[in-house]
């Protein structure tokens, strides 16, 4: 018997289970993807920030197994949902992914069961979306039969100090029978629990705390370009900013939004706000000022180059940092795949290093990089390219160095503050 299955074994998914197994649960991790169960299995990582070791631990001490057999559900007093809620050509939500693990759960669900989402979604999708195909595909009756809640995931990708123990949990249930389930199964892993009223007010709780750093980010995106055009460096003004004791938090401008959550989640509760008449312009706006800033990074590169007598085709273009986010290797929705498009459509030749991307890994959104391979990082490499672009600042790459080999750096992350050398920085 499992005290718990987690589905999708991912970014979320892993941690999860390993928290879980750490507390001393009983966990059966299940994949479709059978690469991540037998590296489990083998007791390997898979995530840059999650040691092997940890993993291996728990394997061996028979508190972590992995499967892509979903009738281990049977054996399991709890389910707990993590696979992927990306968004459609269209921008609407793709909730398929649930709806393929709901049918898979149904098959196995038995009575008494606690079933809980954590893929973030539109405040609904529990209680209408999942209920039902857990109920058309068990003949059980969810909150009777079978319990279901909804629990946000909170991660901080590439924080050391944040610890999925120390997260406080927000959890809403269908009943409150349901939300007594879950609540006490969250507490043997995680130390503060949130109870909110329904499921529908924790999948509202993850969409509000998204859409509070995508609108914030578009704010300081906006004004960059504003202060720019004063003379003003944005990121001086967001330091003196952030020593106000209250009323104030930073945020930082960028090339653009990346990773699984903040270029995504918003989407969802736009898409679900037509169905009740209502507009999200503030969600908008937002999306429209993040994703006009890698045009107006290619602006700045494009005017660089042509001070020098350049023009952006032909040019040789180092792109520097191509996960969405400093110290992760995640690269999912990075602005970088944007950044590198932009760059070849416009006739330059380019090139990317990432210390945590050795190699561009198949998937849906630009495969047509797959397979192309960080360059090496030493001076005659670095020094034949025409500008580098810095997409994302990694701890461990060499700014310094950067600047000392190139002629030229456009800066979209204010990595070069302080230092100088041969190049000329351009903020972008
Ligand atoms: N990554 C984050 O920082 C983060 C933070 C908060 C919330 N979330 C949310 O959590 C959810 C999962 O995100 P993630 O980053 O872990 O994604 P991920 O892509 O890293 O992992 C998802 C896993 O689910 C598996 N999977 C897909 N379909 C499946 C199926 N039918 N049955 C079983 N497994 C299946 C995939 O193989 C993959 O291993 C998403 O809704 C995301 O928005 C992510």
């Amino acid at each position: 018997m499992y005290d718990l299955a987690i589905i999708g074994l991912g970014y979320v998914g892993l941690p999860l289970g390993l928290q879980f197994a750490q507390n001393g649960c009983k966990v059966a991790g299940l994949d479709v993807d059978a690469a991540k169960v037998q590296s489990i299995m083998a007791g390997k990582s898979y995530i840059h920030h999650i040691e092997s070791s940890r993993i291996a631990e728990e394997v061996q001490a028979g508190r972590l197994t992995a499967s892509t057999d979903f009738s281990e559900i049977k054996k399991s007093s709890a389910v707990v949902i993590c696979v992927p809620t990306p968004l459609g050509k269209n921008r609407e939500p793709d909730i398929s992914y649930i709806i393929k693990t709901g049918e898979m759960i149904a098959k196995h669900l038995q009575r008494g069961t606690l079933v809980v989402l954590e893929s973030t979604t539109y405040p609904g999708t529990t209680d209408e979306d999942l209920a039902g195909i857990l109920e058309a595909g068990s003949g059980l009756k969810a909150g009777t039969d079978f319990h279901l809640a909804f629990s946000p995931e909170r991660e901080d990708p590439g924080n050391p100090d944040s610890k999925v123990a120390r997260i406080p949990k927000v959890v809403g249930g269908l009943t409150p029978a349901c939300l007594k389930r879950a609540t006490e199964l969250y507490s043997r892993a995680i130390e503060r629990i949130v109870p909110v009223s329904s499921c529908r007010a924790a999948e509202a709780t993850k969409l509000l705390e998204n859409i509070f750093r995508s609108v914030n980010i578009a704010l300081v995106n906006e004004l960059k370009v504003v202060y720019e055009a004063m003379g003003i460096d944005v990121w001086e003004i967001i330091e003196a900013a952030k020593t106000k004791p209250f009323g104030y938090m930073p945020f930082y401008p960028g090339p653009g939004l990346g990773g699984h959550c903040i270029p995504i989640d918003p989407f969802y509760l736009t898409w679900k706000a037509r169905e009740y008449g209502q507009s999200t312009r503030f969600i908008e706006l937002a999306g429209e000022i993040n994703t006009s800033m890698p045009r107006h990074v290619i602006h700045k590169l494009a005017a660089a180059l042509n001070e020098d007598g350049k023009p952006l085709k032909a040019s040789r273009i180092l792109l520097v940092g191509l996960a969405y986010k400093s110290n992760v290797d995640d690269d999912r929705e990075s602005p970088g795949y944007v950044l590198l498009d932009m760059m070849k459509a416009a006739g330059a030749e380019v090139a990317y290093f990432d210390p945590y991307v050795p190699v561009i890994r198949p998937s849906r959104e630009h495969s047509h990089w797959a397979g192309i391979k960080s360059v090496s990082w030493d001076q005659k490499t670095v020094s034949s390219f025409d500008a580098a672009l810095i997409c994302t600042a990694h701890a461990n790459v060499n700014h310094q160095q950067l600047l000392d080999w190139s002629r030229l750096v456009i800066d979209s992350r204010n990595a070069t503050n302080g230092l100088s050398g041969n190049a000329r920085i351009v903020k972008a």
